[in-house]
């Protein structure tokens, strides 16, 4: 996998690590339960927010202990906002709010019409001050990348600069589409799999995240 030609890009970052694979595993198998679906999601999220914040930048201040005066660091600078695309990037917000709790939310409502495949748009409401905010973008699936692309162009339309996008379970070609329609843009991803069938559902993948998040189909 490792040969497919966007592991070289240094705005992709694949998320390994045993926990990560572990999770992935029952997550993927039809007859995990809703709420074990979502706690899944929830962990594998803040997962990759671990990943996705490493270049926050930091400040050094000092922290009196029960002993002396330790010199310490904390984030400082360009607040946090997360973008869940809605639905299915919902399940993903408490986990990055776990490590960002001071994040403001915006949504983006898009659904991918079943028919031509392609993202629809119907929300869109972002923190006032979005351009000053390193945006996380959530979204378990990427699939084509048309929901991802066309979030970030909107998002992008209301001035935000630095934006990341995290997914859980990705295909090839979303990846490719997103790194060349958004060079400026780091994508996580949690797992590359191998292909998208006839109506563009990823291979191996989960089925459809927003219906086994929310119990519906
Ligand atoms: C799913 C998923 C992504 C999109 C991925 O959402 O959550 O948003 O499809 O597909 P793409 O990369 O080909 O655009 P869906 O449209 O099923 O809506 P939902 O979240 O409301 O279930
Ligand atoms: N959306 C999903 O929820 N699953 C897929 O496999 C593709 C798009």
């Amino acid at each position: 996998m490792q040969e497919l030609e966007f592991y070289q890009n240094p705005k992709f970052h694949h998320v390994r690590h045993p926990l990560v694979e572990h999770k992935l595993a029952i997550l993927r198998a039809m007859d995990t339960p809703t709420k074990q679906f979502a706690d899944l999601v929830e962990e594998i999220a803040m997962l990759i927010t671990y990943e996705a914040t490493k270049d926050l930048p930091v400040e050094k201040v000092k922290v009196r202990t029960p002993l002396e005066v330790a010199e310490c660091q904390m984030v400082s600078g360009k607040a946090v906002g997360i973008v869940p695309i809605l639905r299915a990037g919902l399940g993903m917000v408490s986990g990055v709010q776990k490590l960002v709790p001071n994040a403001k939310i915006g949504h983006i409502g898009l659904y991918r019409d079943h028919e031509t495949h392609e993202p629809v748009e119907y929300y869109c409401k972002l923190p006032t001050d979005a351009e000053n905010r390193t945006l996380i973008v959530v979204d378990p699936m990427l699939a084509t990348g048309g929901s991802a692309s066309d979030a970030i162009k909107m998002i992008k339309k209301r001035g935000a600069k630095n934006i990341k996008l995290c997914c859980i379970v990705s295909a090839p070609e979303g990846i490719r589409r997103v790194l060349a329609e958004h060079p400026d843009v780091d994508l996580y991803v949690a797992a590359v799999d191998r292909c998208l069938n006839e109506n563009c559902y990823i291979l191996p993948g989960l089925g459809d995240a927003g219906d086994r998040l929310f119990g519906t189909n």
